[in-house]
């Protein structure tokens, strides 16, 4: 029997709790991903029941919700930033973590197998075609939950008028009227944007709208649409030309998608 998911919860608490250390500025780092983990947990809760999973696929979903970010702990504990570039991917990190730690304690096999597929597949660029349905549902909650959850967080850190915490925006160049048009072009032509190419913080803003093109879920798009995210986003961008095209572009696709019909 996999213990329950409120014994996860708990020990994910304790597992936080050995890397809340350091400055005001250190705690208030860790804190955030302990929050965001939280937080997608529950958008995963959302997305299962929404879907109508099984119990067992929805418990596997939920712990690797919650776990998805395991990495995240000791990569700022090594080397105090969240960012991959400078650092190593934290998925990869999250997979050794989870190994080494009690986190997944008396799980299945199986269930450890799903779990950490999906912490490991979590921020891969593109989903490979071939997973196990198992895992391919597993992971496909798990990275929207996800990225329904950071954008809020991002645009916090984008809107205000404090300066840009570095740890949050990845070093990003804080100038509100620039932006990278080839991240624009990438959005026009519906790909997901590279966060290689990402050199303004309204290249930030780009990129999480890019996200309406890797949503997996009716529920996840909807949410985007209904919290206003899309909008904040936008507000945020310069109202030149390219970025009105953008815009209408995006409504309108995004409003298809939720319908259920396929972009031309
Ligand atoms: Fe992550």
């Amino acid at each position: 029997m996999n213990p329950p998911l409120e014994e996860l919860k708990r020990r994910f608490a304790a597992f936080v709790a050995g890397f809340a250390k350091g400055s005001d500025q250190d705690l208030y780092n860790i804190r955030l991903k302990e929050q965001h983990s939280l937080r997608v947990l529950d958008q995963a809760q959302g997305i299962t029941r929404a879907c109508g999973f099984d119990l067992e696929t929805a418990y596997l979903t939920h712990a690797a919700a919650l776990f998805h970010d395991a990495g995240r702990f000791p990569q700022y504990a090594e080397y105090k930033t969240f960012s991959d570039a400078d650092s190593e991917n934290h998925a990869r990190l999250g997979v050794r973590t989870l190994l080494r730690s009690d986190l997944l304690r008396g799980l299945s096999k199986k269930a450890r197998r799903v779990i950490i597929g999906a912490v490991a597949l979590h921020n891969v660029h593109r989903l490979p075609a071939d997973l196990n349905p198992t895992l391919d549902k597993v992971t496909r909650v798990v990275r929207d939950s996800d990225k329904l959850d950071i954008i809020p967080v991002i645009l916090e850190h984008l809107g205000g008028d404090r300066p840009l915490n570095p740890v949050v925006v990845l070093g990003l160049e804080d100038d509100a009227e620039r932006y990278s048009p080839e991240i624009l072009a990438q959005v026009m032509r519906r790909e997901l944007a590279e966060y290689r190419l990402m050199r303004w913080a309204n290249d930030f803003r780009l990129l999480l709208i890019s996200w309406v093109y890797d949503l997996n879920h009716a529920w996840a798009r909807r949410a985007l649409l209904e919290r206003g995210l899309l909008d904040r986003l936008f507000q945020g961008l310069p109202g030149d030309r390219a970025v009105s095209a953008l815009r209408d572009q995006v409504n309108q696709d995004l409003k298809a998608l939720i319908q259920g019909r396929t972009l031309a």
